[in-house]
């Protein structure tokens, strides 16, 4: 039976990846500090005998026996990672540091959740992944963009260096059940908004871009990333191509959530890119992924979840 960490896995990703998992037979230890994600997201795992969950702060080094790591622990929306920013850059770097040393040891196949952010506000478009970015080094979302392109250089240096089996993966703005539903994300914000009756909060005038990926695709190119031959190491996109500005996006979930909703506008927030959408040609070929939910199902799967949600 093969023997997996997941770090982060009581967070959004973390947790549908933990149950496509243990879907497939595996043995799960899911590790996570809880500084965001929530028992909630994986109580009907708990009484499963082959999962596992471990409250351990992956800026310390742990001691487990696996055969891969899903390495995903760190807060993923502004709202989180700009709270403790110290804490974010040493969960990105202590963090990985902390993997890859626990992978050498194994001998064990890392996957490392990296992010579109590594892009920075990109002056290239769609971003491919030979496209170095444009990244604020002392800005106060630095901390989550150098803090992964720092895990990124630690990942290829053990893998240069000692010959570790790498998987880095850049995923771009995913949505879908078990998002936060105050993390400030735009899907989960608007949607929230619009359930409760509210404005639909638009940051500047609504035309800038982004791309939405739905979960269940975005963990399926991680499973397939993380079996792709060894000496496939990434960094590979994962993320949908479809663009859509905030103001179809807001149009999309109020036509879903039902009734009427008015949009207020506000400042753009600081080093806000202005669009963003991954090239995947590469995941395209390597792994043989694309999305395949369109963003009208997976809004609709993703509005049904924050209804009982915030029914409950
Ligand atoms: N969701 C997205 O759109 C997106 C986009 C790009 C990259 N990512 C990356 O994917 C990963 C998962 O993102 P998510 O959306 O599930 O975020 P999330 O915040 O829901 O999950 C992250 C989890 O990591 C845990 N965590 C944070 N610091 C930790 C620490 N020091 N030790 C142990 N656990 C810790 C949190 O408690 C949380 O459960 C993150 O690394 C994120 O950077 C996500």
């Amino acid at each position: 039976m093969e023997k997996l960490l997941v770090t982060g896995g009581s967070g959004f990703l973390g947790s549908h990846l933990c149950d496509r998992l243990i879907e497939r037979g595996a043995d799960v230890i899911c590790v996570d500090n809880f500084f965001i994600g929530s028992k909630d997201n994986i109580r009907h795992l708990l009484g499963n005998p082959n999962f596992e969950l471990m409250r351990h702060d992956v800026t310390f080094p742990l001691y487990v026996e696996v055969d891969r790591i899903f390495n995903l622990a760190c807060p993923a929306s502004p709202v989180h990672y700009q709270h403790d920013p110290i804490q974010t850059t040493k969960t990105s770097v202590h963090g990985a540091i902390n993997m890859l040393g626990l992978a050498k040891r194994l001998k064990a196949r890392i996957l490392q959740a990296s992010t579109s952010e590594v892009y920075g506000d990109p002056e290239v478009h769609p971003q491919v992944e030979g496209y170095w970015g444009r990244v604020n080094p002392i800005g106060i979302r630095s901390c989550y963009d150098e803090g992964k392109r720092c895990a990124e250089t630690l990942f290829f240096d053990y893998h240069r260096q000692l010959g570790l089996e790498i998987k880095v993966m850049r995923i771009f703005n995913t949505y879908g059940p078990r998002m936060h539903p105050n993390d400030g994300r735009v899907v989960s914000n608007f949607i929230v908004q619009a359930l409760r009756g509210e404005p639909i909060t638009i940051f500047g005038d609504g035309t800038q871009s982004r791309s939405f990926c739905y979960v269940d695709d975005l963990i399926e190119g991680m499973l397939r990333l993380m079996d792709s031959p060894a000496d496939f190491t990434g960094p590979v996109n994962i993320g949908n191509p479809g663009e859509f500005t905030m103001l179809e996006l807001a149009e999309k979930i109020v036509q879903i959530v039902g009734g009427k909703a008015s949009l207020q506008f506000m400042p753009l927030p600081q080093d806000d890119p202005r669009q963003r959408q991954p090239d995947i040609s590469l995941a395209k070929s390597a792994l043989g992924w694309e999305p395949k939910v369109a963003l009208d199902d997976g809004l609709k799967e993703t509005v049904a979840y924050f209804r009982k949600r915030l029914a409950a």
